[in-house]
């Protein structure tokens, strides 16, 4: 375990429960990670990456953090309530379409702003600069850390590395291999799981479920952290699943969303972990999990994004 740079602000180790009603209802063995569980507020994956940047903020004698996303982003969302924990200013740039203000203030982004987060708005093309842009603000600002995209960095990503510890004392009883399934964007929690698969000798299939970019694009990102540092983990990125794209959900995957939760009681945010439990939905159906395959399915969170869809049609 690596716990000495890190703040504690998780609630962890997180549950790891038997899925028992979906297992039965989509014939395979799924027990379900609760990253949902790693704290209310601080909900979710990023608070593990977080532990590792704020920790290195506050020893850099930072006072104001700056971080990016997409406005419903879960990782802004947790990074200004942590800094607000903490005293800390947050800036945070925000990717909108028009690079204007949402006009409804919901979900997550209703909660950067409650956590007093200075928003300011960028369009796409702006974000696809947004480590320079955020370089210049820091800039410009006293004592100011930068945490990239998703805090999917060498450091953040030590929070999943961690997290690899914790699930290997979970799984012990496990008969022999698993299939770790999660959703991916950033792929800091892809690569931490790979790194700290290799330090726990996990038999294990590491699965990330792209819920925008192709598989390419990630696994880059995660090759980036990871190196050559495991190279006998088994790894990779599915992209099959992302359908519309990034933040757009079909009716089929609502319906499959909604019905997930019938099974489980637990909630799956439409845009990471609905789609990743949409795409193992159809990665059952399709014959590449069967009921005696084991499923681990990591719950990243993103609970409050939820409340930024209309599910009328679908409850
Ligand atoms: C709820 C949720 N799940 C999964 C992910 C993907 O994690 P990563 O960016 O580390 O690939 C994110 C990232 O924003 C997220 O918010």
């Amino acid at each position: 375990m690596h716990t000495e740079d890190r703040l504690h602000l998780a609630q962890l180790p997180t549950p790891l429960d038997h899925a028992d009603r979906l297992s039965e209802a989509w014939g395979a063995d799924i027990w379900i990670k609760r990253d949902d569980l790693t704290g209310f507020e601080l909900s979710g994956n990023k608070v593990r990456k977080l532990e590792y940047h704020l920790k290195a903020a506050q020893d850099a004698g930072a006072t104001t953090v700056i971080t990016c996303g997409a406005a419903q982003s879960n990782h802004s969302r947790a990074t200004a309530l942590a800094a607000a924990r903490l005293g800390m200013h947050t800036i945070l740039y925000l990717r909108t379409p028009d690079g204007k203000g949402p006009e409804q203030v919901w979900g997550n982004h209703l909660l950067q702003r409650l956590a007093g987060a200075e928003c300011r708005f960028i369009t796409p093309a702006e974000y696809d600069e947004r480590n320079s842009i955020m370089e210049a603000a820091a800039l410009d600002i006293e004592n100011a850390w930068v945490i990239p995209e998703g805090a999917s960095d060498a450091l953040g990503s030590m929070g999943f590395v961690n997290a690899a510890h914790e699930l290997a004392g979970q799984v012990e009883g496990f008969q022999g291999h698993f299939t770790l399934w999660h959703a991916s964007m950033s792929a800091g929690t892809t690569a931490g799981l790979v790194l700290g698969a290799k330090e726990v000798s996990l038999d294990v299939d590491i699965v990330g479920c792209a819920v925008g970019d192709s598989a390419e694009g990630i696994a880059e990102r995660v090759r980036s952290i990871v190196g050559s540092r495991a190279p006998d983990v088994r790894w990779s990125i599915n992209d099959s699943h992302i359908g519309g794209g990034y933040g757009v959900i079909s009716d089929e995957e609502m319906k499959v969303q909604a019905e997930a939760t019938r099974l489980t009681g637990l909630l799956f945010d439409p845009t990471y972990t609905g789609k990743a439990i949409y795409g193992l939905h159809q990665e059952i159906a399709n014959g590449t999990f069967g009921p005696d395959d084991t499923v681990v399915f990591w719950h990243t969170g993103g609970g409050f994004a939820t409340f930024a869809y209309d599910w009328s049609r679908f409850v």
